[in-house]
């Protein structure tokens, strides 16, 4: 049994992060009288002048609702380069981290991040350092676990914000158009879309045609619907286009509901505005399915390091939270099936996917 452990949040944070955090301080803590450590600012707390903090069970009481994480985040520090758009691990950090945490005392981590964080996680255990990695991200793109937590407070925050882009769009006969996070993938917009009754959804998934989105525009004002609401996956793409991306160095995506507004202004002449929903949909207090998301995996990935596991992440799977492997967790992603039964569902409700015609025959095949 390991006498002290240490904990990181990675990646940008996601609703939920302080549950997982409390939950490991009160599992290793309180059931298994293991010393815990906090590492702040990501992997980046066991560079240079490391930066930690002794957590306790009073140390992380009252933070279950509390959006963020109290330990910091880091996207990108000095462990992974992008050299020519790919991933080049750093040797140097790593070895200087390892050293770190052997002086510190630390015999084994709890990584709670995304793809990122655990792609680093998994270097650790190859070089023989136990790890456990607690996966989060509001984009819920991770192929190894049904959700993440972070995933369903975002839906609710873009669910919410379309039940208010409702009301102004109808008062004006206007184009709403929201663009929500999601990188390549369409899980928030598609249920935010469901949720928040959107009357057309562009996902990454489906390449979309401004054709297919000013038709179903004109559609609902012939039959008396003057206002359109869209919900637009920053990733989603135009049939034969590149995904937009507010800063190509950083490929930071953004601007696509911008792009979409112009468009259907000019196509149909009716008057549009853009709402991009941004970071909102990652602050503020976790729903209490991400609370008990977090808390659950938390204390299952303390009792897993407890058993010997290593190299290991906590997933959720036909309900229950189980562990797989670092390697097979953080290089699947996770996308929208497009003959899957939400797309089916929305189609069957009068949802467009704005596809192009040639793909619209294919769609309705499956
Ligand atoms: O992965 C989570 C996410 O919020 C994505 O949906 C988004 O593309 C990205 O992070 C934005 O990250 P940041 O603004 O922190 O660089």
């Amino acid at each position: 049994m390991y006498k002290q452990i240490g904990i990181l949040t990675g990646g940008g944070d996601a609703p939920g992060l302080n549950a997982a955090i409390r939950a490991v301080v009160r599992t290793a803590v309180g059931e298994f009288g293991m010393n815990c450590v906090g590492i702040e600012d990501s992997f980046e707390g066991v560079l240079g002048e490391t930066h930690t903090r002794h957590l306790t069970t009073k140390s992380v009481s009252g933070i279950l609702p509390r959006g963020g994480t109290i330990l910091g985040t880091r996207n990108r520090g000095h462990f992974v380069k992008t050299v020519g758009g790919k991933q080049i691990f750093a040797e140097l950090p790593i070895s200087e981290a390892l050293a770190n945490l052997d002086i510190l005392g630390i015999e084994a981590l709890v990584v709670i991040g995304g793809e990122g964080s655990l792609v680093i996680a998994e270097e650790f255990h190859k070089r023989g350092f136990p790890v456990i990695g607690v996966p989060k991200t509001i984009d819920n793109d991770l192929a190894a676990t049904e959700f993440t937590f972070g995933f369903m407070t975002a839906i609710d925050i873009a669910t919410e914000a379309l039940d208010r882009l409702h009301t102004t769009a109808a008062s004006h006969d206007r184009v709403m158009i929201l663009e929500v996070m999601g990188r390549n993938t369409g899980w928030i917009a598609l249920h935010a879309g469901l949720a928040g009754s959107a009357d057309i959804i562009l996902i990454p998934e489906i390449p979309f045609s401004f054709d297919s989105i000013a038709e179903k525009v004109r559609a609902r004002e012939q039959s008396g619907s003057r206002f359109t609401n869209i919900v637009v996956a920053e990733g989603a793409t135009e049939l034969g286009k590149k995904e937009m991306y507010q800063d190509d160095e950083e490929m930071r995506l953004g601007g696509i509901g911008m792009h979409v507004s112009r468009r259907v202004e000019e196509m149909t002449g009716k008057e549009s505005r853009c709402v991009v929903l941004g970071h909102l949909q990652r602050g503020g207090s976790p729903n209490a399915f991400d609370r008990m998301l977090g808390t659950n995996f938390g204390a299952c990935a303390v009792r897993a390091l407890a058993s010997g596991e290593t190299g290991c992440m906590v997933a959720l799977q036909a309900g229950r939270v189980v562990t797989v492997p670092l390697s097979e967790a953080c290089h699947n992603v996770k996308k929208v099936q497009v003959d899957g039964q939400m797309v089916r569902t929305a189609r069957d409700i009068g949802i467009s996917f704005a596809a192009p015609k040639e793909m619209r025959a294919r769609l309705a095949a499956i």
